[in-house]
């Protein structure tokens, strides 16, 4: 398949890149910073438990409704429902993934710019000199509230991202997923070694893997099903837009699960990398946000090679943000080429400065404007609150329902199986997203609210 010919939008040169853009969209700074940090927080074992359970019953079915919207229709969300629902209100589902990823990319950015800082203050070997995680914590919080340094690389991760889009869909993302992804898996599994050959990883392992399930409550289980969502990059179309540039014959459902496997083994990979280097030099998994930012240098303080280990771990982590931000800046771009008629050129730099500048209040939410908060909450938390506690699990569950019982498992049926593939799990899918899924994801939604 010859991309771009013939097709102003462009499409996937191949089956893989496909697979590989889409696990660049999902593997991100909510598998590799958030899953070890949730999980080290609510009973490691039994979460991760709980966590899979949910990326089955709800997270793989509605990733193959927006897959199958974005290949049937060939849009952008909000083109996409308004095709398969003209004149309906169901293009709000659109609207509010635009908005959604329009949020959660100006936070995002600032969150890699500080992957990105710390990747370079790893190769200038800063940063792994820590001899407690209360140095390290001290170290990253004067980070964070440093305006010019945080502004800095803010800046340069949103310009990295605004680049890679303008090349458009095989240019430059596909490229560029191409080689990130397998580099990713590589650096990954050689830290894993490098963690589980400390002395006393092994305890760190046993936390990981042993369910507890005292620790197990309603909460938990919420917190599970949040963090499956948003980690498969769902309910904000950000699926569909990248499904609507797949040439007919791709296999939908095998994609969906390369791309559900492949999200989860990235997120297990990296509770493997920090769990057990955290207990190998005594320290707790419950450190919470900062506890790849503050734990993990020390740990690498202590280890041999470790300032080499650091470099590779943040330049990581920087690559898996880079990956998801560029999905999220496509959603939102893609809807002004396609229902505005703008090139991609102005829609990436129109779009992309307005994310940047949008997201500038909340990089200065940990320092300058710490102080300046609506509701209780800092700019950036409210932005974050915003998108991913109510506009994702809405997106979804209206997926979830539009797909059941709007456009119809039949019609989804047809789609997924128009070139001959037969649709074998299709009746329990069909009974997933029409039940299981909405269901599920309305209570993650109340529960916000108890
Ligand atoms: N899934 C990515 C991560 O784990 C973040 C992300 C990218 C996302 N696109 C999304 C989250 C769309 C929600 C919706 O870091």
């Amino acid at each position: 398949m010859k991309a771009d010919s013939g097709n102003k939008r462009g499409l996937w040169g191949s089956r893989l890149g496909f697979i590989l853009a889409a696990s660049g969209s999902a593997v991100g700074l909510g598998n590799v910073w958030k899953f070890p940090y949730v999980t080290g927080q609510n009973g490691g074992g039994a979460f991760v438990l709980i966590y899979l359970i949910c990326i089955a019953v709800v997270g793989l079915p509605i990733m193959l409704a927006e897959f199958t919207i974005g290949r049937r229709t060939g849009l952008n969300p909000v083109g996409a429902f308004r095709k398969l629902a003209p004149g309906t209100p169901w293009v709000a589902i659109g609207f509010m993934g635009v908005l959604a990823g329009f949020l959660i990319l100006s936070f995002y950015a600032v969150v890699g710019g500080w992957t990105l800082a710390y990747a370079a203050k790893a190769l200038t070997s800063n940063i792994s000199f820590f001899s407690s995680p209360d140095v390290a914590g001290e170290f990253f919080g004067n980070f964070i509230s440093d305006t010019p340094m945080v502004l800095f690389y803010h800046t340069v991760f949103m310009g990295l991202t605004i680049a890679i889009v303008l090349r458009g869909i095989h240019g430059g993302i596909e490229k560029a997923c191409n080689i990130l992804m397998p580099t990713l898996v590589i650096m990954l599994l050689l830290l894993m070694i490098r963690s589980l050959t400390l002395e006393g990883a092994m305890a760190g392992v046993d936390f990981y893997l042993s369910p507890d399930f005292s620790k197990i409550n309603g909460s938990v289980i919420l917190l599970a099903m949040g963090q499956a969502f948003f980690s498969l990059s769902l309910g904000m179309g950000c699926l569909i837009t990248y499904a609507s540039y797949l040439p007919p014959e791709e296999n939908l459902t095998s994609a969906t699960v390369y791309v559900v496997l492949f999200d989860t083994f990235i997120a297990l990979l990296m509770g493997m990398v920090i769990f057990p280097a955290v207990f190998a030099v005594g320290m707790q998994p419950t450190e919470g946000p900062s506890l790849v930012f503050t734990v993990l240098p020390t740990v690498f303080a202590k280890m041999p090679m470790g300032g080499l280990a650091a470099i590779v771990f943040f330049i990581l982590l920087a690559i898996a943000a880079l990956t998801s931000a560029i999905s999220l800046l496509e959603a939102v771009v893609a809807f002004f080429i396609d229902q505005f008629g703008w090139d991609r050129k102005k829609a990436v730099w129109a779009m992309g400065a307005s994310i940047y500048l949008f997201g500038i209040p909340s990089g200065l939410s940990f320092g300058l404007w710490s102080d300046f908060t609506l509701f209780g909450k800092t700019f950036f938390d409210l932005a974050d609150n915003i998108a991913s506690n109510y506009l994702l699990p809405l997106g979804g569950m209206l997926t979830a329902v539009f797909v059941g019982w709007w456009w119809g498992t039949d019609q989804a049926h047809k789609e997924i199986e128009r070139h001959e593939t037969t649709f074998h799990w299709g009746k329990a899918w069909g009974f997933l997203i029409k039940y299981v899924s909405p269901i599920a994801v309305l209570f993650v939604f109340l529960g916000r609210f108890f």
